[in-house]
């Protein structure tokens, strides 16, 4: 791995998600970039590999599983973070998922199972790791929090995942109010919102309606889908002191897809 420029020198970092996708990337990224990380989501085995990987090229990375939607393991995972490293600094909200084909539909059809499983980890897991991450950076006197929004919370263009759209909707709210209340306690707090991106979120989506993959990809005006590490550049931006003016603001890195 190429060695990083230690923008994060020192920064104690939390991200939920972490062990794919989008949440995997932006922890390699920090631990380069000389950021101590804890790992957060459900599968220990999956964050002891990505770890593993991290230790393996010089960094720092603790393993907490944790359901993201169970307020006892969140406050656990954080305090235990903190415990070990006597604080946090930045906290990056990634965990999500979308129940794309197997249950997420347009209201009339939609499941209240379905949905409260989707309010459940994609809002209330944002929440609660608002919560205890906010509690934990005024604790520090100060730090940065991104949150993982989406362009299907900022327009109707998600058709059939209603449940999704109007959790990811209720994060950019809940970001920008908590962006604004925290302002002055020296907490940044922003929205990353990625458009269309190849990660495991969207196999069953590629693997089971090619022809409509290709669609959604051919009106992006990038005409491809984006890549994990592409956000997490962004998220890295958002985290340094670099960022120091930007707070409660959406940054999209989608290809332009949202331009249009
Ligand atoms: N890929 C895209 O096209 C796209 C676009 C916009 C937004 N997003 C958002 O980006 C985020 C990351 O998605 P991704 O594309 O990397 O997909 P992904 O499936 O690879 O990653 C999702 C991560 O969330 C974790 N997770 C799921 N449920 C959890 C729970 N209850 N508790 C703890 N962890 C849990 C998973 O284990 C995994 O680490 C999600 O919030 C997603 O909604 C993705």
């Amino acid at each position: 791995m190429a060695p990083g420029l230690d923008r994060l020198t020192g920064k104690r970092v939390v991200i939920t998600g972490a062990s794919s996708g989008i949440g995997e990337a932006t922890a390699v990224l920090f631990a380069r970039e000389g950021a101590r990380v804890a790992l957060l989501s459900r599968r220990e085995d999956a964050l002891e590999e990505v770890a593993g990987r991290i230790r393996a090229d010089g960094g720092t990375a603790l393993v907490l599983p944790c359901d993201v939607s169970k307020e006892d393991q969140v406050q656990a995972a954080f305090a235990r973070a903190e415990e070990a490293w006597g604080g946090l600094d930045t906290v990056v909200g990634v965990a999500g998922v979308e129940l794309y084909d197997v249950g997420d539909d347009r209201v009339d059809r939609l499941d209240l199972s379905v949905w409260q499983q989707t309010i459940d980890i994609n809002l209330t897991g944002m929440f609660l790791t608002l919560k205890y991450g906010v509690q934990a950076l005024l604790r520090a006197g100060g730090g940065a929090i991104v949150v993982t929004g989406s362009p299907t919370g900022l327009y109707g263009i998600a058709l059939g995942e209603d449940a999704y759209s109007a959790a990811k909707a209720g994060c950019h709210g809940l970001a920008r109010v908590v962006a604004n209340e925290v302002a002055r306690d020296g907490i940044r707090v922003n929205i990353v919102v990625p458009g269309l991106i190849d990660t495991p979120i969207n196999a069953r989506f590629k693997e089971n309606h090619p022809e409509d993959w290709a669609a959604v990809n051919s009106l992006v005006p990038m005409r491809r889908a984006g890549l994990a590490e592409e956000v997490a550049t962004m998220n890295l931006w958002l985290c340094t002191d670099e960022a120091s003016y930007a707070t409660g603001g959406y940054f999209t890195v989608d290809g332009g897809w949202t331009a249009i």
